[in-house]
């Protein structure tokens, strides 16, 4: 692997950016919006909303990212839609925009795919009920319907740690009677926070964020409460223009055929390193893979910055399950990575199964499909980077992160492999076989 690769835009700060735009004042202007099919489905609902959503080309956006101009209907100015709201594979869509619903003055239904249908929504529903939101769902799942009504704020701690749980109560919040409390016991990624601040809310968080950062990322086990997030509600939202940083999540993949292939130097520029995200950085240089980072910089609150990655031996390591949460879109590629040395053990991972896919059984019948050595626990699963993978034929399960991930694994093989469902990288990643083959030397 050699070069230089622009990764594009990153797809849980595009949901939050243009959800926020579209209950602001006036107009936003984003560019590098996230390309994927996800992305495009938060636009499609915030437009069957009533928001006018205007992007410079529709196959530039679906290819490349591009920029979107939305038109801010301000808090209350969403309109009821006349069809159900489809979010497709997206559970950040559904998850964020249900908190938004919620205080709406309509009553509004949103559904999905097959696998978005099969998630846990009883994680939002919980809390927003507890608001004074009215939701009904099927067996806790999607189809939702909600009848937007006046809430109240709540004290909430989440049972598990989950970004989209917390934005979704936030969200809420932004419209309550008092002031929304949030606790996490492992502080999730705080890009609603930041885009709240970009957009000009006023929001109360733990002091010492780098300190609580620190103790996540080294995956020390928390039993209290570690970060608090307050927001008080009946807040304006002021029209930003403002840039979306590459995706580190989908950098990771490229990064680890870099890490994965003797001789290999890749360059990522300007890609998010938001402190709660860079886990992946730490256990990468736990692996022995060589990382520089350069010309870091913090826009709108978000640190972004410049990756070199270089090949190294690769070394067996473990993740425990403090680490899980802040690492949880990345164990697929960490396990793709494992197969060609070292070697990788996770414990304490069961969410994973409640992913786009169960992503337990996804990578351990794909990746053995493709001759690894790995096997499945009830929370978790251990790969075996001890011999050279034969390659084969394997399934992405619809998931876009598995279809990435088996394409990492197969570089390694000693045959080819054939990926079906591959379409699957779509949904955050459209250009993701292009961009790898232009830096496979
Ligand atoms: C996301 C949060 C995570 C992550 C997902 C995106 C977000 O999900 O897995 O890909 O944008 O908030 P959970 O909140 O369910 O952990």
């Amino acid at each position: 692997i050699f070069g230089c690769a622009r990764i594009p835009g990153d797809k849980s700060i595009s949901h939050r950016y243009a959800m926020l735009a579209a209950l602001a004042e006036g107009s936003s202007f984003i560019t590098n919006y996230a390309p994927g099919a996800d992305c495009h489905a938060t636009l499609s609902c915030l437009r069957d909303l009533g928001v006018i959503i205007k992007t410079s080309d529709t196959e530039a956006l679906k290819n490349n990212g591009t920029t979107i101009r939305i038109e801010g209907r301000g808090s209350q100015g969403l309109t009821p839609p006349s069809n159900i709201l489809n979010v497709g594979n997206s559970g950040t869509t559904i998850r964020l925009l249900t908190g938004i619903l919620a205080t709406q003055s309509f009553e509004s239904a949103l559904t999905g795919d097959e696998s978005l249908t099969s998630r846990p929504m009883e994680r939002v529903i919980t809390p927003l009920t507890q608001m004074g939101a009215h939701i009904t769902a099927h067996n806790g799942r999607a189809p939702l319907t909600v009848t937007g009504r006046p809430l109240h704020a709540i004290d909430y701690i989440p049972d598990i740690p989950s970004a989209q749980v917390k934005s979704a109560i936030l969200f809420a919040g932004l419209q309550a009677k008092g002031t929304t409390t949030i606790r996490e016991r492992a502080i999730t990624r705080d890009h609603s926070e930041l885009a709240l601040e970009a957009f000009e809310a006023f929001i109360e968080r733990s002091n010492n964020m780098s300190a609580h950062n620190v103790t996540n990322l080294q995956g020390i086990e928390n039993t209290d409460t570690t970060y608090r997030v307050a927001i008080t509600g009946d807040q304006r939202l002021v029209a930003q223009s403002l840039n979306v940083p590459g995706d580190l999540s989908s950098a990771g993949f490229l990064a680890a055929a870099a890490a994965a292939l003797p001789g290999s130097e890749l360059e990522l520029i300007d890609v998010g390193l938001n402190p709660t995200r860079t886990a992946l950085i730490n256990v990468l240089r736990r692996m022995g893979v060589s990382i520089e980072i350069s010309e870091q910089k913090v826009l709108l609150g978000e640190r972004r910055g410049n990756m070199v990655i270089r090949h190294n031996e690769l070394h067996p390591i473990t993740i425990k399950p403090g680490e899980v949460p802040a690492l949880i879109d990345e164990l697929p590629l960490l396990a793709a990575l494992a197969t060609h040395g070292g070697g990788l053990n996770v414990t304490g991972a069961e969410e994973l199964r409640k992913k786009e896919s169960d992503r337990i059984t996804s990578l351990v019948t794909g990746l053995r499909n493709l001759g690894a050595n790995i096997t499945e626990q009830r929370d978790g699963f251990c790969v075996q980077g001890d011999k050279k993978i034969s390659g084969g034929q394997a399934q992405s399960f619809g998931d876009h992160r598995i279809a990435m991930a088996l394409a990492i694994a197969g570089l390694g093989a000693n045959g080819s492999s054939l990926i079906l469902d591959s379409d699957a990288v779509e949904v955050s990643y459209p250009n993701f076989f292009d961009d790898l083959e232009a830096i496979v030397e």
